[in-house]
């Protein structure tokens, strides 16, 4: 399960940020100054692989354009002495090889994968969805990696969730027994919004996943929504190939839902030492 390249989908229409997200794509709002895009391609990147493909819809080619090399903006910065500024775009740009493929039609996730499959080949690969954010000392993908290889099975990534919210989310039937601490067998997966969920741990945009599942998601039939959904697919790919549910250490962030935005810019705000004292004395002054 030796894990070179990286499918990451951007395609979809991000229509819980309507109307912003008509003219701008939803994974390039930034969470304080950096797309939400720049910390997903950084954390793959962080995991050492080099080989990103966009699964990109029409509307959304400024995404690769930001990881472009731009030599006049380049060239302005350091006319100005902007070290900073100049060597954050600079390593964006270079630190990984950008490639993307269209998804010609919003078909749903596991369609978004599929779209990746010539670019794929037969290896495994990882996948990281454009929108969820994965804080973590260690890269939470490259965390995942360690394990798909330990136990040569395709890993899901899980958290736990509270009660309220598991409706949210696509819910995993762990094996009671763990493979090892914060690893499970997984025994089945459930779609969002099961009146009697089998337990708290949801499934979340990280996964490591073999070739094969891409001869099973194109025999997949539209599920929930009408959309080829890459749950359908893992359940399949489940019956053939035990997969592994790994909760991952960091906290994750839903940047395309629009509390979950917010609170990632509160947080990663937070962190800036020029930023924190104003914010803090912000929302001591809105908690009186
Ligand atoms: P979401 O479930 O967030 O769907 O997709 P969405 O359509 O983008 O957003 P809403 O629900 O309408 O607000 C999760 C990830 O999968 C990609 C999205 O771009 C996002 O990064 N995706 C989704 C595709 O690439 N293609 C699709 O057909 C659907």
């Amino acid at each position: 399960m030796k894990v070179t390249k990286a499918v990451i989908p951007v395609a979809g229409l991000g229509t819980r940020f309507l109307p912003a997200s008509k003219v701008v794509a939803k994974e390039l709002f930034p969470i304080v100054d950096r797309p939400t895009i720049h910390y997903i391609a950084e954390e793959a990147w962080r995991a050492g692989i080099r080989q990103l493909v966009f699964v990109t819809a029409s509307g959304k080619g400024a995404i690769e354009d930001y990881f472009d090399i731009d030599n006049g903006l380049e060239l302005f910065l350091e006319k100005k002495g902007d070290l900073e500024r100049l060597r954050m775009i600079r390593e964006i740009s270079r630190a990984v090889e950008v490639h993307s493929v269209r998804q010609k039609q919003q078909l749903g996730l596991g369609h978004a994968i599929l779209s990746a499959r010539n670019f794929i080949g037969d290896e495994p690969f990882a996948v990281l969805l454009g929108d969820d954010l994965v804080d973590a000392k260690k890269p939470c993908i490259g965390q995942m990696m360690q394990v798909a290889e330990k136990y040569k099975a395709p890993v899901i990534a899980a958290f736990r969730v509270p009660e309220d919210k598991i409706e949210r989310y696509g819910i995993i039937d762990p094996d009671p027994r763990p493979v090892a601490k914060r690893v499970w067998n997984v025994r089945r997966m459930v779609e969002k919004k099961r009146i009697d969920p089998p337990s708290n741990l949801a499934i979340i945009g990280r996964y490591i996943l073999p070739a094969r599942i891409f001869d099973i998601l194109e025999s997949t039939q539209p599920g929930v929504g009408g959309e080829i959904q890459l749950t359908d697919a893992l359940i399949a790919l489940n019956q053939e190939h035990q997969i592994l549910a790994y909760e991952f250490e960091g906290d994750r962030y839903d940047a395309g839902d629009i509390f979950g935005f917010i609170q990632a810019n509160l947080i990663y705000g937070l962190r800036r030492p020029e930023l924190k004292p104003r914010l803090l004395a912000l929302l001591k002054q809105l908690c009186e």
